[in-house]
């Protein structure tokens, strides 16, 4: 599909139908309408061909180390019984591959019990899955986003997800001579325009109050009220274990600073980020910065631990990056094809211009005793 003519109006008769509708509400129809929406419609999204590159489109030793990292949390379990991994957002199933690939290689106690369940909004990813993980084919099952969150689930282990906060749909507020007063999106003259109102809910004023955070006159924000309810969901799910949250985003204080005065919205298409919402719908991707201090407050209210946060270039260094590249370097390909991957992974670990530090990575845990993790070690030291 390239033409965006019958989600606009989908969207334009809810409008007509309803009146003005929150950016949350225009954002998911545009990810997440069926069968038409940027995630729910047919297409490559993510690497060469798609309209972005996610760290795991970069190498297979993204995903190894996190496969160090995870067997690590195994270890730290005293009794973990049956370890299960869940995977949030899992996409085509290309970071799941590295993971499992990784354990059956190295870490055979972890893989012999293992289960990975695979949790994602598009159910037809569920056919790309399994051929990526054929080799996995028997310790793989599949939840729906609604059975995740239903409270039947639960399971001991880790659940990681690379990149899901961000794709999900915010709210937009701008803070003005009257308060803070909400985003919407309504028509005018046949086109979609913005125009702002009351909060829609009072958990929007809520959230503000939560992270001790006010928006400066003027000032445009985000605000991710699905972030939290996700990691609620995903905290009574866990019985013991941890949650890693790999994702591009800010502490609040950082993300709603003066500096971002328009907030984070950005969309991508064909590897151009473009900022207006309003065209391609269906068709670019929307997304907005995570706020990690938001989750780790939540994560606090509801009996995690929040165990690390950091930029991603550190988890990497500290949980075995290195290691990784030393072992390419040891293997038997090619020399220039080992510096060609040399010149890739930095992009991993970049601090400035690369992925390293716009990512983050943040892990929490429950019901684990002083538990000793790679990314706990200090670098270099
Ligand atoms: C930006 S993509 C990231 C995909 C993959 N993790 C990667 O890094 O390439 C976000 C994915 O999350 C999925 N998603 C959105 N909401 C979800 C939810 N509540 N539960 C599970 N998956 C969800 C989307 O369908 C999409 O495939």
């Amino acid at each position: 599909m390239t033409d965006d003519t019958q989600l606009n109006n989908i969207i334009a008769a809810r409008i007509a139908e309803q009146g003005r509708i929150t950016f949350a509400d225009f954002m998911a129809a545009c990810l997440y309408e069926p069968g038409l929406g940027y995630y729910t419609s047919a297409g490559r999204k993510v690497g060469a061909e798609g309209d972005f590159y996610t760290s795991i489109t970069v190498h297979a030793a993204f995903g190894r180390v996190i496969a160090r990292e995870i067997a690590r949390m195994w270890r730290c379990m005293a009794n973990p019984g049956r370890f299960t991994l869940v995977e949030c957002g899992a996409g085509n199933g290309r970071l799941a591959c590295d993971i499992m690939d990784y354990l059956r290689e190295r870490e055979e106690g972890l893989y012999d019990g293992l289960t990975l369940v695979l949790v994602e909004r598009e159910p037809t990813l569920e056919e790309a899955q399994r051929t990526m993980l054929a080799n996995h084919a028997d310790r793989l099952s599949w939840l729906s986003p609604e059975e995740f969150a239903a409270g039947d689930f639960t399971f001991s282990g880790c659940l990681y997800s690379n990149e899901l906060i961000d794709a999900l749909p915010v709210h937009r507020v701008v803070m003005t001579t009257d308060g803070l007063r909400e985003i919407y999106v309504t028509i005018r003259e046949g086109a979609f325009v913005e125009e702002p109102g009351d909060l829609s809910t009072p958990e929007i004023a809520e959230y503000f109050r939560r992270i001790a955070v006010e928006l400066h006159p003027g000032q445009q924000a985000e605000v991710n009220l699905n972030g939290p309810k996700w990691l609620s969901a995903a905290a009574r799910a866990l019985s013991s274990g941890f949650i890693l949250t790999i994702d591009y985003g800010y502490p609040a204080q950082e993300m709603y600073s003066q500096k971002r005065n328009l907030g984070t919205l950005l969309c991508y298409h064909r590897h151009q980020i473009e900022e207006n919402p309003y065209l391609r719908l269906g068709l670019q991707d929307i997304t907005a910065h995570v706020d990690f201090t938001t989750l780790m407050k939540r994560g606090e209210e509801l009996g995690l631990v929040n165990l690390w946060f950091g930029e991603q270039y550190r988890f990497l260094l500290a949980a075995g990056i290195i290691e990784e590249i030393e072992e390419i370097e040891r293997s038997d390909i090619p020399d220039g094809e080992k510096l060609r991957l040399r010149l890739t992974l930095k992009k991993l670990i970049m601090p400035e211009g690369g992925m390293g530090d716009t990512f983050r990575i943040l892990v929490q845990s429950k019901g684990v005793d002083q538990p000793d993790l790679l990314c706990q070690r200090r670098i270099g030291g």
